[in-house]
């Protein structure tokens, strides 16, 4: 296919960022950029089941310093499929384990000639870090407990499909909110586009303080239940706790587990996302992981679309009309 030729309307608006690294600072119109040219370049994959090769040329290499399944696959296919290179960093073998400073990796790994970075880091801020000392894009595959912004745009990509809108909306975030970098960037989209946001879940994983970024937030999961839109199961992040949160992982599922009996008590079209990985029988039971009201498969590939408009709307020429 002749990207000069073809008839996809994916020419970006002028979008003049470099790099991905959050959506708190990203404007709803920004946001809503991304959401609607993820939107198109969903509906051109599912119509013609092909490749969309407008980013020929460019390079694209996964940098994850902690474990991944879906966001780095994700990204990868999404480079592919609009036809720039991509290549995976693994951190556990490089030099870094000789004493190799993360800066200067990335800044060797840049010299070969990259377009951009997708970085996942355990320390928040690393990928504002590498976004100050390089000179190609980066993108935010999640750091720390900070942000994951492309987990925050598929999540509201899939709600906006199912719903409809955003605007007006009662979305909860049910589980580790302390350590979710899910949640907050949830929360600064939602709120960005006009939604209500309840967080929830034990007191030891929910401050009041959350409350200053103009969320709700409750302890309990039952009370909530009945007025809501669309529930978020997040995970618990044992990997970042340094305390035990509850008594039990069996005390945890019994007051948030979303199950059979909690549904009885939702609004007929109520909506269950969850990031994944799901621990089935924990944040959620089975039955309703693949229940009707699940999205949970159609958030994964919602994240190929969403990371393809990104890649395309920080990669591509920045002139409408004007390809390459
Ligand atoms: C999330 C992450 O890594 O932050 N998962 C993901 O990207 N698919 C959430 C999680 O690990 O629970």
């Amino acid at each position: 296919m002749n990207p000069e030729k073809h008839d996809f309307e994916a020419v970006p608006l002028g979008w003049n960022r470099r790099h991905l690294l959050s959506l708190e600072e990203l404007s709803a119109e920004e946001i809503t950029l991304i959401l609607d040219q993820a939107a198109l370049f969903k509906q051109a994959l599912v119509q013609r089941r092909t490749r969309l090769p407008l980013l020929p040329g460019k390079t694209c290499v996964t940098l994850f310093f902690e474990n991944s399944t879906r966001t780095r696959t994700s990204f990868s296919l999404a480079a592919r499929r609009l036809g720039a290179d991509t290549v995976d960093f693994s951190a556990a073998t490089s030099s870094l384990s000789k004493g190799e400073t993360f800066i200067d990796t990335a800044k060797n790994i840049e010299a070969m000639g990259i377009d951009a970075v997708i970085v996942r880091h355990r320390t928040p801020g690393a990928p504002q870090l590498l976004a100050a000392n390089l000179r190609c894009s980066v993108l935010n595959a999640g750091d720390g407990a900070h942000e994951h912004p492309t987990q925050g745009l598929l999540d509201i990509m899939t709600i906006r499909e199912r719903k409809g809108k955003i605007e007006g909306l009662t979305i909860a975030l049910v589980g580790d909110i302390a350590h979710s970098r899910t949640a907050r960037s949830n929360i600064w989209g939602l709120k960005k586009l006009g939604a209500q946001v309840i967080v929830c879940g034990p007191s030891t994983l929910v401050s009041p303080r959350w409350a200053e970024l103009g969320v709700e937030y409750s302890y309990s999961l039952d009370a909530i239940l009945p007025r809501v839109d669309v529930l978020n199961l997040l995970r618990i992040q044992f990997e970042r706790q340094y305390t035990r949160p509850f008594p039990s992982v069996r005390e945890y599922a019994h007051l948030y587990a979303m199950d059979r009996k909690r549904l009885e008590k939702t609004k007929p079209d109520i909506l269950i996302l969850a990031p994944g990985p799901i621990n089935r029988g924990v944040e959620v039971t089975p039955d309703v992981a693949d229940g009707p009201h699940s999205a949970i498969l159609e958030q994964v590939t919602n994240g190929v679309a969403v990371r393809m408009a990104a890649l395309w709307l920080l990669l591509g020429p920045k002139e409408k009309g004007k390809l390459f």
